[in-house]
């Protein structure tokens, strides 16, 4: 059988096994959504962020992107930001990179070309800004510390974008969170949180998590 034919039988199967444990399943969700978390994470199969924290269809809002780069012109992610800021109102937004990222690799290295090398641009600045740090690691230590002052530089330019700089202004509860998905183990590490009391200006790198 082809393989996308595995996805419609799939999901033939969950939905008739959400049924049966709740005749209202699917009803309910017609009503709307509120879900309390934004995720902006990688696009990477390995990722999946509503599976890996076990959240219910309706519990988080997602983007994704290759390494996921928070650039403020970029309309796809800020139509998102905007819309679960001022519409959905989350609490929290989550920023989550992976080690063994392959953006975050051919940030470091090169050898793409194309629409994913002009991707990774905003990556690329990550590595320009912590050259020093990254220089004086082991080579085989870089991509995933990049990884993670990825994290850092993605979620302070989060900060930074029109739609939190007003939220936090209007005392609207919002706080965001940088974490790093460990492939090995399953586990999310958290690595640093900014809210509305946090000065940008002084915001530090997050400690080295993997060695
Ligand atoms: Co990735």
């Amino acid at each position: 059988m082809r393989e996308y034919k595995h996805l419609l039988l799939a999901n033939k199967a969950w939905a008739a096994e959400r049924l049966e444990e709740n005749a209202d399943y699917f009803t309910r969700q017609i009503v709307g959504q509120q879900p309390e978390f934004l995720w902006i994470g990688c696009s990477d199969s390995r990722v999946a962020p509503d599976q890996l924290t076990n959240t219910e269809p309706g519990g988080m809002f997602i983007h994704r992107n290759i390494a996921n780069l928070v650039d403020p012109g970029d309309q796809n992610l800020m139509s998102v930001v905007q819309f679960a800021v001022e519409v959905l109102k989350v609490g929290h937004i989550i920023v989550c990179g992976h080690y063994a990222c392959g953006g975050i690799q051919a940030a470091l290295e090169g050898g793409v070309d194309g629409h994913v090398h002009d991707w990774l641009a905003i990556a690329r600045n990550v590595v320009d800004n912590h050259r020093d740090e990254l220089d004086a690691l082991p080579e085989d230590q870089r991509a995933n510390r990049l990884v993670e002052l990825n994290v850092h530089d993605q979620l302070v330019q989060l900060a930074r974008t029109d739609v939190v700089q007003k939220a936090f202004a209007a005392g609207q509860p919002l706080e965001l969170h940088g974490w790093v998905y460990d492939l090995r183990d399953g586990l999310l590490k958290p690595l640093m949180e900014i809210d509305a009391n946090t000065p940008l200006e002084a915001v530090t790198k997050p400690e080295k998590v993997l060695v």
